[in-house]
């Protein structure tokens, strides 16, 4: 059946793949006018060169540049305030996000406080999708695979109060410059806690009630990147063509969030990470079998689909369940929600701070306040 409905397409920018494409960047800037670039980052990308190898690139093109090197792994509104601020006072024309989701979720807050003239948080729950400013030309160079930040429209920030989100097409990066070189050293288990976020991001977009054919054909060719290559990626940290395909389901899986959105296996992993530090791919590995079945009762077919179209084997509602929980377990997630610390008590607020979500709004199936109560209750 061709669903019926309404969808836009917001095309993402340029986008540069390519093993040792990182080395380009000075070159690209430069044939863009760009002379002074700004460049955000964390701690352990100085540390491990990385930073080094994006700066040297930079100067072989005779682009000049600084960096704000302090980006928390859960990223901060004093981070964004730290950056915007950088950015106001050092004459740069262009902005780079070098790392995983935290330095691009963070230059996206810097972006959304350029453009804005606001806090970042005030942008939350609105579309920051027009300014009379100049748009700073902003890149982003994603070193590991799976938050889709870097193709998609939204961050994830953190003030003292709570975690929230930010979105609007301005803040999706205009040039995503993707160097698998750049992944080869992420460890097992950060390679499948984020390589398994990407496919929730795909099974979420293809399943939840968001209308978006475009996307939808998006999705399935991350979720087929993803299942084939996150195991390999996982158990051979070196392997370029598993790497290489493990960033592009990541950066179509951010393409996919920034047509569709995500659904409730997203949508109640935000309120429990809000209650708890945990590992972003670990939860969303342990509420995916409980919501996985929830959805099947009323929206099997559409997950047979994703089977089908795959050519997986067997019954299609059950292979894209073993499949899915096969990667989910690569992540080494608890079993349960109480692993984590997570108790009873908690449940009303944990609901409370689902319903909001709009990923939880568009799941397949819908999930009204006592439902989620009882998901959460099987799932601890
Ligand atoms: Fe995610």
């Amino acid at each position: 059946m061709t669903p019926v409905g309404r969808f836009e397409l917001n095309w993402p920018g340029d986008a540069l793949f390519g093993a040792g494409r990182v080395d380009g960047l000075g070159t690209l800037l430069a044939g863009r006018g760009q002379t002074r670039a700004l460049i955000v980052t964390d701690p352990g990308l100085r540390e491990a060169g990385v930073l080094a190898r994006v700066e040297a690139a930079l100067q072989a093109g005779g682009v000049a540049f600084d960096s704000y090197d302090q980006v928390s792994p859960n990223p901060t509104t004093a981070n964004v305030r730290a950056t915007r601020e950088i950015w106001e006072t050092g004459g740069f024309d262009a902005l780079i996000a070098l790392g995983g989701g935290s330095s691009i979720d963070t230059a996206k807050g810097a972006m959304a406080e350029i453009l804005t003239g606001k806090e970042a948080i005030a942008c939350f729950g609105q579309n920051v999708d027009r300014s009379d400013r100049p748009l700073p030309p902003f890149y982003a160079i994603p070193t590991t695979s799976g938050t889709g930040s870097e193709s998609s429209l939204g961050a994830v920030l953190k003030s003292p109060e709570r975690k929230f989100v930010i979105r609007g097409a301005l803040l999706q990066p205009r040039t995503v410059i993707m160097d698998p070189e750049l992944t080869l050293s992420l460890p097992p288990g950060m390679t499948a806690a984020t390589g398994f976020d990407a496919f929730c991001h795909a099974i979420g977009a293809y399943t939840n009630t968001s209308i978006n054919p475009v996307a939808d054909e998006l999705a399935l060719a991350a979720i087929r990147l993803a299942l084939e290559h996150l195991p390999v990626a996982v158990d051979h940290g070196d392997d370029l063509e598993a790497r290489s395909g493990l960033m592009q389901a990541s950066y179509l899986g951010g393409v996919c969030i920034g047509q569709k959105g995500v659904d409730g296996i997203h949508g109640l992993c935000t309120p429990v990470e809000s209650l708890i530090p945990a590992v972003h791919g670990q939860v969303l590995g342990t509420l995916l079998p409980y919501v996985l079945r929830y959805n099947f009762e009323t929206q099997a077919k559409r997950y047979a689909e994703i089977s089908k179209r795959l050519g997986l084997d067997g019954n299609p509602v059950e292979a894209i369940f073993d499949a899915a929980t096969g990667l989910a377990a690569l992540t080494g997630c608890p079993a349960r929600l109480g692993d984590y610390g997570i108790t009873q008590g908690d449940i009303p607020r944990l609901t409370e701070m689902a319903l909001l979500s709009q990923a939880t709004q568009r799941n397949g199936r819908e999930m009204p306040a006592e439902n989620i109560t009882k998901l959460y209750e099987t799932m601890i």
